[in-house]
């Protein structure tokens, strides 16, 4: 077994002793866009038949076409490119398209800040304030391709800014706004952008953080970045750079309404979004305009049941994939209303998603099981406290949803009547691959079920081919979809490398996983050193390298450790080159951490040591870390890692 195998039967064990099966009510499944399990089958029958023709005839009645594509697909691995010869746009679709439907005075955005204050856009006060600051771009010289960043809270012009950038043709790269300044001027390094877009500070538990503050100090490192426009959110004293920074609403005061949405050709990069792969620097993830503006759209439609009058709120931040696909991309351009929250989810207190879910009478909640189990132990009187029953489809993403999370999230918050769908997708796949569609699909707690239409998943073992049902292996994707990501800014050898060149052909997930005997899948963790730090993707070999960019450090290795809240946490072992190892030492790696790549990626534990186990051939023996790490390894004779290390090199083990 190899080492990644063994890392994720921790999984496979909680999950296989699952067979609890809960089918949608019978009510819930006649009011559903997709009602049966019958129909979800002829669905997917149809893409699998001809999945050309099938996203051809979805594309032409889901988006607007300035001009109409000629050619459906061009596939030669890994370069896909959908619906060629044609021009949409993807502000368009969310907007203009929206207004045209007659749904122009209906609620498009609902936000609400966490000091209480709130906010409703119509679909017609959107594009306005779209348009204004699609004005503003232009002026400022943003030409189509030109790369704008975006490191915000989630205020609503955060959306605003993402959708005025694809207006132009401009390429957004969000950047979460928990990211350190050095990861800012990495990521605007790499993309080479123009143009920084962020606020004076954000609201975070009652205080402010200063975040112009941060990407001044991230501008002082990125060459490229000429203007900074300042959202003025928090308040806080910011220093204005003669030149080069502006004020938002000093911007939009001279700018007209009207901003026609410019024609892209289908394969205009819509946004690059960084992520984290197995090796030390983030990727920047490309996504299409076309192909991702319509895989999210229709899986929007599909996994969560969208009804017109839906207030639907996904409570991601638009700095992860999450935030793009399901808060803005999708919903918007089926016509949906979104709710924004910019806050954290216990100020003022523990109750506050339920107090907005009822007061603002959410009916699809779209969440992450971090979270959910944050509200397990905050204890379930938060939730008493609150009317939920305007709830009637809830979601979860970011990692699998273990089944006593699942069942509580069932039971306490839908009050065991509304569906859970739990999606499985990546920043890579740009929509939802799988889940249930929770009008036609029995869910089983843990498992995402089944793959949406024109996904063909595929799990292959070791030796390239197909497992068995119910063997475990590498989750594959089998022919290119439209969301699929066109590949790595500035690395097509990375992309071709990491996710093509293993099983040939076919799209490598970076996931285990296993299919059961009703053909339902279970994701089983990852096959790489990607570690998962609630619902979001860190690889072992970037906070490596963050920690031994410190002074004091020889050698450091990182790993995963179970985590009751997070799922997983980072434990670190470092070895130093002088330095004595103490408690103040500890808490500069840490800040050390913090600084070289955001508070997220901070170890949730150090422990200094001698030397680290390696194998004869040199190789950190990271398996049993992670069994120390965890509390598993043996203790004994054998009580230290140098006593490893020693047993290590003289067994010759190999990983
Ligand atoms: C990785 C992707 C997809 C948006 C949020 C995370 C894990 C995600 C699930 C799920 C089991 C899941 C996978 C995947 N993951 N959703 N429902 N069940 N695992 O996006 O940061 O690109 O991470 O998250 O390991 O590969 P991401």
């Amino acid at each position: 077994m190899s080492e990644q195998q063994s890392q994720s039967s921790g999984d496979i064990d909680t999950v296989m002793v699952e067979t609890r099966l809960f089918p949608p009510s019978p009510e819930f499944s006649q009011a559903a866009r997709i009602k049966s399990l019958e129909e979800y089958q002829e669905l997917y029958d149809t893409a699998a038949k001809d999945p050309e023709a099938f996203w051809a005839a979805e594309a032409r009645e889901h988006l607007h076409w300035f001009e109409p594509f000629t050619q459906t697909l061009q596939w030669e691995t890994p370069d896909a490119q959908w619906f060629l010869g044609g021009k949409t746009n993807a502000s368009y679709n969310c907007l203009d398209a929206q207004i045209a439907a007659g749904r122009g005075d209906r609620t498009a955005l609902l936000w609400e800040g966490e000091p209480g204050d709130s906010l409703k856009l119509t679909f017609n006060e959107l594009h306005r304030e779209v348009c204004r600051f699609a004005n503003v771009l232009k002026r400022l010289g943003i030409v189509p391709g030109d790369v704008v960043s975006i490191y915000m809270p989630m205020t609503p012009e955060l959306a605003i800014a993402m959708l005025a950038c694809a207006r132009v043709g401009a390429v957004h790269s969000v950047i979460f706004a928990g990211f350190s300044a050095e990861a800012i001027a990495d990521r605007n390094n790499d993309a080479g952008v123009k143009l920084q877009i962020t606020s004076d500070g954000l609201y975070r538990r009652g205080k402010v953080l200063p975040l112009k503050a941060t990407v001044d100090e991230a501008l002082a490192k990125s060459q490229t970045v000429e203007k900074c426009i300042v959202l003025r959110r928090a308040g806080n004293e910011v220093a204005m750079q003669e030149g080069r920074d502006l004020w938002w609403h000093d911007l939009i005061a001279q700018e007209s309404d009207d901003c026609p949405a410019t024609p892209l050709d289908s394969e205009a990069p819509l946004f690059i979004l960084y992520t984290s792969g197995s090796t030390g620097t983030p990727k920047g993830i490309r996504h299409s305009t076309a192909g991702y503006n319509l895989f999210a759209k229709r899986t929007f439609q599909w996994v969560f049941d969208h009804q017109e009058d839906d207030i639907y709120w996904c409570t991601a931040d638009c700095g992860w994939i999450t935030g793009h696909s399901y808060v803005v991309y999708g919903p918007l351009s089926a016509g949906a209303t979104i709710l924004m929250y910019e806050g954290a989810p216990n100020y003022p207190a523990e109750d506050r998603f339920w107090e907005i879910i009822e007061k603002y009478k959410v009916s699809i909640l779209y969440t992450a099981p971090t979270a959910i189990r944050a509200f397990i132990k905050w204890g379930d009187e938060h939730v008493d406290k609150h009317d939920l029953s305007s709830l009637r489809v809830l979601g979860s993403v970011g990692e699998g949803i273990n089944p006593e999370a699942w069942m509580w999230y069932y039971n306490k918050i839908g009050g065991g009547r509304c569906p859970i769908v739990d999606t499985w997708w990546q920043t890579e796949t740009g929509g939802i691959m799988m889940s249930p569609l929770p009008g036609a699909i029995a869910t089983k707690p843990g498992s995402c079920t089944k793959p949406l239409p024109g996904v063909v998943p595929k799990i292959i073992g070791e030796d390239g081919q197909e497992v068995a049902r119910g063997r475990g292996g590498m989750l594959c994707i089998d022919h290119p979809w439209p969301g699929m990501l066109r590949g790595i800014w500035g690395d097509p050898e990375r992309f071709q490398e990491q996710y093509w060149s293993k099983v040939p052909g076919m799209y490598l997930t970076g996931d285990n996983a296993r299919q059961d005997s009703d053909g339902y899948y279970w994701i089983m963790g990852r096959i790489d050193d990607v570690i998962n730090v609630s619902g979001h993707r860190l690889s072992t070999i970037e906070v490596e390298s963050a920690l031994v960019s410190h002074p004091a450090v020889a050698e450091a290795a990182v790993v995963a450790k179970p985590d009751e809240i997070k799922g997983q946490a980072i434990a670190a072992f470092v070895t130093l080159r002088v330095a004595e190892p103490t408690e103040e030492l500890r808490k500069e790696l840490l800040m050390h951490v913090r600084k070289e790549i955001g508070a997220l990626a901070q170890p949730d534990a150090i422990r200094f040591t001698n030397s680290l186990p390696k194998t004869r051939s040199g190789k950190i023996m990271r398996r049993l870390l992670r069994d120390i790490a965890s509390g598993k390894a043996q203790t004994g004779d054998t009580s230290t890692l140098e006593d490893y290390s020693v047993l290590a090199s003289l067994r010759g083990d190999e990983e």
